[in-house]
C-alpha cells in the first residue's frame, strides 16, 4: 500500500469514529453514568488499567472512584461495584434485573453459547436450568444422603497421610490427595461413582482436560480480541485450541458418565441403595422433554467448573492458615478433643457442636474467598443501581465488600487473621 493510500485510510478511519461517536451522543438518550477514568476511542480504559482486573487493583480504583464506578473495555462496559448496600441490590433486590451473565468469545465456546446453566441470560432456560439443578445437587436431602460417602472419602485421606510418615519431617503436596477426594465427592453425588487412585486412568484424563479448560478461559492472552472485535481474527489459533478441549471434554462427560450411567439405570437398579444420583434427576428432565442431550452434558461441565477447584481451594487455605498460626490450631484440635474425643473423625451432625470448627470455616472463607469478584452479573435491560444508570449489557463485578476497607490489609502471617475465632462461642 502506498503511503497516500495509507494516510487516506487512516484519515477516513479517524473521521468515521469522530461521526460516530458524535451522532451516538446526539441521538443517545442522556444517562448519568458511573464515574470511571476517562476511556480513549476505540480502547477505552484498556490502555489505562491493562488486563489485570483482580480484587486489589479494582479495590484501589473504588478508592478513587467510588463504590460504583465504569470501566470501558474496549467495547466492553464493566461496572464494579464495591459496598455491601450495592452488592445486595445486585445479587437480590435487583436480583433478576441483573441475573444474566455476560459471556466472552472463550466462554461461548466452553458453554455452547449459553446452553449451561450458569453463563446463560434470564429468561425461560435460565428459571429451567436452575430449577432442573436445585433437587440433585442444592438441598440439604443431597447433604444427608452423600454425607456418609464424603466422611469415608475424608478417612481414607488421613489414612493416606499416615502412610507417610516420612512428610512430617520432608513435607508433601497434600492438594494432589484433596484434589483425589473433592472429585470423589462431586463424582459420587453425581453420577454415584468415584476414582480409586491419583493414577486411575479416567481421573488423570478427566483432571488434565477440567485443568486445560481452566487455563484457557481463565487466562488474560485473549483479552486484547474479546474487548476489540476487529482484533478478533487473530485470536483464531486460540479458539481453535478452545474447541478441541472442549469437544473432548464434552465427548469424555458423555462416553464414560452419561452414557454409563444410562446403561446401568436401564439394566440393573441404582447403586447407593436405590436412591438416585443427580445425573439421574437431569436426565428425567431429559426424558420429559425439558431441556436437551447438550443441556444435560453442561449441567455436568458447569459442576466440574463450579464445584471441584472452589473447595478444593478453600480447603488449602484452610490448611495453610492453620498451618501458619499454631495457636488458632490448637484451640481447634481442643474442641474436636473436647467434644468428639481424641482421633475420633467428625461426621456432618458434630458440626453445630464445633463452633470454632465453624468460625474458623468461615474465617477461612472470608478471607481467601476462591472467587473474590464473584461471576459477573449482566443487566438485560438500561438499569439503574444507587445513583448512576447502566445501558444494557453492562457487567457488574461484585468486588465483595469484605475485601474493602482495613479488614482486607490482614496479611496471611498476622496472627490477628483469625483473630475472632477466640468469640467463637455463640458464633451463629
Ligand atoms: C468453597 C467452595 C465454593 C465457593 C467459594 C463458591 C463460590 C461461588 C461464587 C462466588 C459463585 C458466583 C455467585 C454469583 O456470582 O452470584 C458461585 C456460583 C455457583 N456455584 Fe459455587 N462455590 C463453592 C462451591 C460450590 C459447590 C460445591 C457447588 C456444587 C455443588 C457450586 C456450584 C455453583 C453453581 C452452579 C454456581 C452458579 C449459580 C448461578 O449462576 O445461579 N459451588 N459459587
Amino acid at each position: 500500500m502506498d503511503l497516500l493510500l495509507l494516510e487516506k485510510t487512516l484519515l477516513g478511519l479517524f473521521v468515521a469514529v469522530i461521526v460516530a461517536i458524535a451522532i451516538s451522543k446526539l441521538r443517545g438518550k442522556k444517562f448519568k453514568l458511573p464515574p470511571g477514568p476517562i476511556p480513549v476511542p476505540v480502547f477505552g480504559n484498556w490502555l489505562q488499567v491493562g488486563d489485570d482486573l483482580n480484587h486489589r487493583n479494582l479495590t484501589d480504583m473504588a478508592k478513587k472512584f467510588g463504590n460504583c464506578f465504569l470501566l470501558r473495555m474496549g467495547q466492553r462496559n464493566l461496572v464494579v461495584v464495591s459496598s455491601p448496600e450495592l452488592a445486595k441490590e445486585v445479587l437480590h433486590t435487583q436480583g433478576v434485573e441483573f441475573g444474566s451473565r455476560t459471556r466472552n468469545v472463550v466462554f461461548d465456546i466452553f458453554t455452547g453459547e449459553g446452553q449451561d446453566m450458569v453463563f446463560t441470560v434470564y429468561g425461560e432456560h435460565w428459571r429451567k436450568m436452575r430449577r432442573i439443578m436445585t433437587v440433585p445437587f442444592f438441598t440439604n436431602k443431597v447433604v444427608q444422603q452423600y454425607r456418609y460417602g464424603w466422611e469415608s472419602e475424608a478417612a481414607a485421606v488421613v489414612e493416606d497421610v499416615k502412610k507417610h510418615p516420612e512428610a512430617a519431617t520432608s513435607g508433601m503436596v497434600l492438594r494432589r490427595r484433596l484434589q483425589l477426594m473433592m472429585y470423589n465427592n462431586m463424582y459420587r453425588i453425581m453420577f454415584d461413582r468415584r476414582f480409586e487412585s491419583e493414577e486411575d486412568p479416567l481421573f488423570v484424563k478427566l483432571k488434565a482436560l477440567n485443568g486445560e479448560r481452566s487455563r484457557l478461559a481463565q487466562s488474560f492472552d485473549y483479552n486484547y480480541g474479546d474487548f476489540i472485535p476487529i482484533l478478533r481474527p487473530f485470536l483464531r489459533g486460540y479458539l481453535k485450541i478452545c474447541k478441541e478441549v472442549k469437544e473432548k471434554r464434552i465427548q469424555l462427560f458423555k462416553d464414560y458418565f452419561v452414557d454409563e450411567r444410562k446403561k446401568l439405570s436401564s439394566t440393573k437398579p441404582t447403586t447407593n441403595e436405590g436412591l438416585k444420583c443427580a445425573i439421574d434427576h437431569i436426565l428425567d428432565a431429559q426424558q420429559k422433554g425439558e431441556i436437551n442431550e447438550d443441556n444435560v452434558l453442561y449441567i455436568v461441565e458447569n459442576i466440574n467448573v463450579a464445584a471441584i477447584e472452589t473447595t478444593l481451594w478453600s480447603i488449602e487455605w484452610g490448611i495453610a492458615e492453620l498451618v501458619n498460626h499454631p495457636e488458632i490450631q490448637k484451640k481447634l484440635r481442643n474442641e474436636l478433643d473436647t467434644v468428639l474425643g481424641r482421633g475420633v473423625q467428625i461426621t456432618e451432625p458434630d458440626v453445630p457442636k464445633l463452633p470454632y470448627l465453624q468460625a474458623v470455616v468461615k474465617e477461612t472463607l472470608r478471607l481467601r474467598m476462591a472467587i473474590p469478584l464473584l461471576v459477573p452479573h449482566m443487566n438485560l435491560q438500561d438499569a439503574k443501581l444507587g445513583g448512576p444508570e447502566l445501558r444494557a449489557s453492562a457487567s457488574a463485578r461484585t468486588v465483595q465488600a469484605r475485601h474493602l476497607g482495613e479488614r482486607w490489609t490482614i496479611q496471611p502471617a498476622h496472627p490477628e487473621a483469625l483473630h475472632h475465632c477466640d468469640e467463637a462461642e455463640g458464633v451463629d
